[in-house]
Parts: C-alpha cells; sequence; structure tokens
C-alpha cells in the first residue's frame, strides 16, 4: 500500500526495465495503461527506460552498472518486465540483476495478491473469486537468498555445499509488523497466517514464531494462524478461502507464491512489489521471460497491468489503481476466452487496448 508522496505534486518518475524476452512487450502495454490512467485521474509522470538484462551482458557483459543503480535510486518506482535469458547461465542475471536490485534497495517484502478475477478459470474446481482473495507478504531480503554458504572439495566425491538461511530479528520483526499493518489496512477477515516450518526448521522458525506472538499482542483485532509450508500447499487447493493474509519467508514464500499463481489464473495475471517501505521499490509480473513466445504478440500483459496498478498505488494514486483493476476484472469477465499464451482471443496489444477501453 502507499507510500504518500510528501510533496503534493503529483508527478512522477518511474524507471522501466523491460528486461528480457516478453518483458519489453508486456511493460509496454503496462505503460500504456498507465499513461491513460494519468490522463484520467491528473497525475504526470516520466519514464527513463533502461536496457537491461541478458542482450545487454551477452553485448558488452555488463550487468547493473553502478551508473545505472545510482540513478535508480532517485526514482520514484522501477518498473520491471523480466529477466532470464535462454543463452546465459542461470543465476547471473537472476542474482546480478533482480535479487541485487531487491537487496540494493532493501526491498524487504514482496508482496503477492492472489486474487481470482471475475470470468477467470482456476483448475482448482469449484473455487470462486470468493474463495480465491489473499495476499502473500513474502520475506525479500533474507533467509536462503542471501547467498551465505559455500561449497568444498568441489567435483570430489568428498564434496560439500552448504548453504544457509540468515534470519535477523531485524529483519524478521520489520516483515511481521509489515504484514500486521497490511492486515489491518486490508480491512478484509483481519486474519493474518504465519507459514513456516516450526516442526523442523526450529531456529529460523522458532524465531519467527516468538516475533510473531510478540507483536500479535499489539494487535488485538486481528487473528493470527500459523500453517507449515507444506500443508499450506494442501490448503491453496482444498480451501484457499481460509485465508486473508499470509507471511512467511523469501524461499517459502518464493514457492507458494507459484502455486497461488495457478489457482488465481496462472502467470498471466500473478503480480507482485518489491516494497521498500521508506525507500524506492520495484514492481514486475511475477512470471519468467517466456523465450518462446518472444515477439509474436500473444503474451498475456495483464500481470504486467497489474504491477503497473500495484506501483501507483504505491505512489499514493489509490484511484488510478483501483481504476486500472476493475478495467482488467471487466476484460476477463467479458472479453477474454483464457489467460494463457496465444490463447487469449486477442494478441498481447489488444489486451492492452482493452483495458484502456475499459477505463
Ligand atoms: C521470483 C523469481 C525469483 C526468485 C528468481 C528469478 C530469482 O522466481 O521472483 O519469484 O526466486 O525470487
Ligand atoms: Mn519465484
Amino acid at each position: 500500500m502507499a507510500k504518500e508522496k510528501t510533496t503534493k505534486d503529483r508527478s512522477y518518475k518511474i524507471a522501466v526495465l523491460g528486461g528480457d524476452g516478453t518483458g519489453p512487450e508486456v511493460v509496454r502495454e503496462g505503460l500504456k495503461v498507465m499513461d491513460a490512467a494519468a490522463k484520467k485521474t491528473g497525475f504526470k509522470y516520466e519514464k527513463i527506460m533502461y536496457d537491461l538484462g541478458g542482450e545487454r551482458y551477452k553485448r558488452t557483459g555488463e550487468i547493473l552498472p553502478p551508473s545505472v543503480l545510482k540513478e535508480l535510486g532517485t526514482a520514484d518506482a522501477i518498473y520491471l518486465g523480466a529477466i532470464g535469458h535462454p543463452e546465459v547461465k542461470p543465476g547471473i542475471l537472476e542474482k546480478g540483476l533482480l535479487l541485487a536490485l531487491r537487496f540494493h534497495f532493501d526491498q524487504y517484502i514482496n508482496l503477492r495478491p492472489v486474487k481470482l478475477y471475475p470470468g477467470v478459470w482456476s483448475p482448482v474446481k469449484d473455487k470462486t473469486p470468493e474463495d480465491i482473495d489473499f495476499v502473500v507478504v513474502r520475506e525479500n531480503t533474507e533467509g536462503l537468498y542471501t547467498g551465505t554458504g559455500g561449497i568444498l572439495k568441489e567435483g570430489t566425491a568428498d564434496e560439500v555445499a552448504i548453504q544457509t538461511s540468515v534470519n535477523t530479528r531485524k529483519g524478521v520483526e520489520r516483515c511481521l509488523r509489515y504484514a500486521f499493518e497490511y492486515t489491518k489496512r486490508r480491512k478484509k477477515e483481519n486474519k493474518l497466517t504465519l507459514v513456516g516450518k516450526t516442526n523442523v526448521l526450529t531456529y529460523a522458525w522458532g524465531l519467527w514464531e516468538r516475533v510473531f506472538k510478540e507483536l500479535a499482542g499489539e494487535y488485538p483485532g486481528i487473528t493470527t494462524d500459523y500453517a507449515h509450508v507444506d500443508a499450506t500447499c494442501m490448503w491453496f487447493i482444498k480451501n484457499p478461502e481460509w485465508f486473508d493474509v499470509i507471511v512467511t519467508d523469501n524461499i517459502f514464500g518464493d514457492i507458494i507464491t507459484d502455486l497461488g499463481a495457478m489457482i488465481q489464473g496462472g502467470m498471466g495475471i500473478a503480480a507482485g512489489g518489491n516494497i521498500n517501505p521508506e525507500g524506492v521499490s520495484m514492481f514486475e509480473p511475477i512470471g519468467g521471460s517466456a523465450p518462446k513466445y518472444t515477439g509474436k504478440n500473444v503474451i498475456n500483459p495483464l500481470a504486467a497491468i497489474c504491477a503497473g496498478g500495484m506501483l501507483l498505488d504505491n505512489l499514493g494514486e489509490r484511484e488510478a489503481s483501483e481504476m486500472i483493476e476493475k478495467a482488467v476484472m471487466n476484460v476477463t469477465a467479458n472479453k477474454l476466452k483464457s489467460l494463457a499464451a496465444g490463447k487469449m482471443g486477442y494478441s498481447t496489444e489488444e489486451v492492452g487496448d482493452l483495458v484502456v477501453a475499459a477505463l
């Protein structure tokens, strides 16, 4: 939710990173919709386009030049398409670009709504938009993602690989506090579920659970609950209506939000925000760069459009953000045959146009 601008002037600087594969195509549609929303609601924004990703890396060897990083720090928000290139070894761009940005800007929250829009087919039979409507608050700077660990005796029969989950009191507490505050502001069921693995990973989840209970005392209006991560996967399918807001660590959040994306209709609609409530936040469709669809004008831009809506909400442009979500719902309810690439009944560009028309 919003980081209100301190100044009253509603003009923003948005850094745009189309990235790899279909990223630039979906971001183009997202910007088209943001332009229309800006005209309707009266804010202004300047787009600064950055050419980063696999192609640039192959051409120049650069991933995230320090000068670019510095410039991004002056933006009001970052709008990202997708990262990942079939000809670049896995890990290089993901760690060098996506995770580097999340870490550099200390975007300690990854906010991922799981919401089934009207007219969207969910593989979970008999579940309706009323049943599937929750938000995952994923810790975004710690856990297994810090790169802590190492390898000994690589390539030998005695090889040892250690990958450590880092959980700091500060990191856990700020994430949990954000989740409590978010649940309060969401005003839906006022229920926050901690998702972890207290029965096995007792050090990490012991800390999470203790801080969770401590903070719960400060939020008497919020019902708290706990579920193991494996059971949560089961409930996502069987009883998704049990969830309002979920808070979890980095890796569990990564995993359960892919499942979440599927029950809400697929990667074509799933959006997320990498949020630093006190700094520069970054918004992206949660799917990948979809190399096989690149340049074909068949990929679904709705996830990127929804990410754009979240970005505007973060800037304090609540009206524009709500307008975009309503327009997307209108399009899913009345127009699209499917959310899958190539099966929408419309091209990527046409879907962008439909959303603009619905605004
Ligand atoms: C995501 C992605 C990333 C992650 C990868 C690409 C590093 O899967 O945003 O969920 O693991 O966080
Ligand atoms: Mn993921």
